[in-house]
């Protein structure tokens, strides 16, 4: 597929909701690999201007991604005890808790616009998160010439990813960064590791797979390649890049000790995502069996928190996400870290060949 594009290298920067750029994805794109923009987080609008201007920057192809979860259900009571819970905290930073919670995002699934953009636009690609839209929108953008990708996390959501008519797969691995793509959250979740997990779908599934958790180096992406992956999807690695959107004291949690510690956690947003430790994932200790409000609700409060600590210059309750290989993480131009994945990709390969 990537190949059919005219994209050089095996490797995908991994689109990422408020982290990732058009200035990021360009530099990914021009430099030979795939880049991608998440516009979960924003509308038609948004997504139109970042669209734009990744079109002003590369004429190579990219990826935009999108949220396709079920909505939420609105749950009054469950949501006052949220907040009332996390208001000693707001307290502690002199704010007041806010008095309701908010769908701060809609899904892809009801939105009809961002259909409506996607189809005029036609980015090269377009990848789904957390589930797949309706047949009649897929088969839409599949007629519009728009390649499809799918996260999957287990071979169940595969199964259905390649019954819908999805072009490849993304198995995504728990040692991801990030939101887990997850199609329901509230299910029993196995958490596949990106090595099981890529060899389940490329031995049980018919399509292309693209392995993503983990891989931070060429190492791991000749590793996720003789697993039979066609490419890796690398989130992580993109974040310290100076063209991310990582603000400075995500990029210095990072860059410190601390990235030996991440944490699975829905306390954030809702929805099981993998983040760097801080005092946000430490409330795991108390938060007993209260259960967050639906994926995006509680996300308004976890922001609203993450807001007022900075205000008096606590940077702890940020959404600091990053995978499993954050100490490896490298703050390097988006165009350097592209050049230096294949460059050890290709070092890879050739240690790999046994010499007589
Ligand atoms: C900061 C961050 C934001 C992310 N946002 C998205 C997103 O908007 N859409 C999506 O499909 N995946 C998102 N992911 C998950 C990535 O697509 C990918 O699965 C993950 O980064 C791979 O693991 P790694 O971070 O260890 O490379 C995000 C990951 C990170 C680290």
């Amino acid at each position: 597929m990537l190949e059919r594009l005219g994209v050089a290298l095996p490797i995908i920067q991994a689109p990422m909701a408020g982290v990732s750029t058009p200035l990021l994805a360009a530099a990914v794109s021009s430099a030979g690999g795939l880049g991608s923009i998440g516009v979960g987080a924003t509308d038609a609008a948004g997504a139109r201007g970042m669209i734009e201007e990744l079109r002003a920057r590369t004429d190579r192809p990219f990826n935009v991604n999108v949220f396709a979860h079920d909505a939420p259900r609105a749950d009054p009571a469950r949501e006052a005890a949220w907040l009332a819970w996390l208001a000693p905290l707001f307290t502690e930073f002199e704010a007041a808790a806010p008095q309701e919670l908010h769908t701060i995002y809609r899904s892809f699934n009801e939105d009809a616009e961002m259909l409506a953009l996607l189809l005029e636009t036609r980015p090269a690609i377009v990848s789904l998160h957390f589930g797949l839209p309706s047949a009649e929108a897929i088969r839409a953008m599949k007629a519009a010439g728009i390649m499809l990708l799918a996260t999957a996390t287990s071979l169940d959501e595969a199964r259905r990813i390649e019954a819908a008519g999805i072009d490849a797969i993304v198995a995504q691995g728990i040692e991801a960064g990030g939101h887990r793509g997850v199609f329901d959250p509230a299910a029993p979740d196995d958490g596949l590791g990106t090595m099981a997990l890529t060899r389940l779908l490329v031995r049980h599934t018919h399509l292309p797979v693209i392995a993503a958790g983990g891989i931070m180096d060429g190492a791991g992406i000749a590793a996720a390649l003789d697993l039979g992956a066609r490419a890796a999807q690398l989130g992580t690695a993109f974040i310290a890049c100076p063209e991310s959107a990582a603000d400075p004291a995500y990029r210095a949690a990072l860059a410190g000790p601390g990235a030996d510690h991440t944490r699975l956690t829905t306390l954030i947003s809702g929805r099981p995502a993998r983040a760097l430790a801080n005092r946000f994932t430490a409330l795991q200790a108390s938060v007993g069996d209260r259960r967050p409000p639906d994926y995006p609700v509680a996300y308004d409060a976890g922001k609203a928190l993450h807001a007022a600590a900075r205000a008096k210059g606590e940077h702890g309750f940020g959404a600091q996400w990053a995978g499993q290989g954050a100490p490896l993480a490298r703050a390097l131009p988006a165009a350097d870290l592209v050049a230096t994945l294949a460059r050890e990709l290709a070092e890879a390969r050739r240690a790999a060949i046994p010499r007589p």
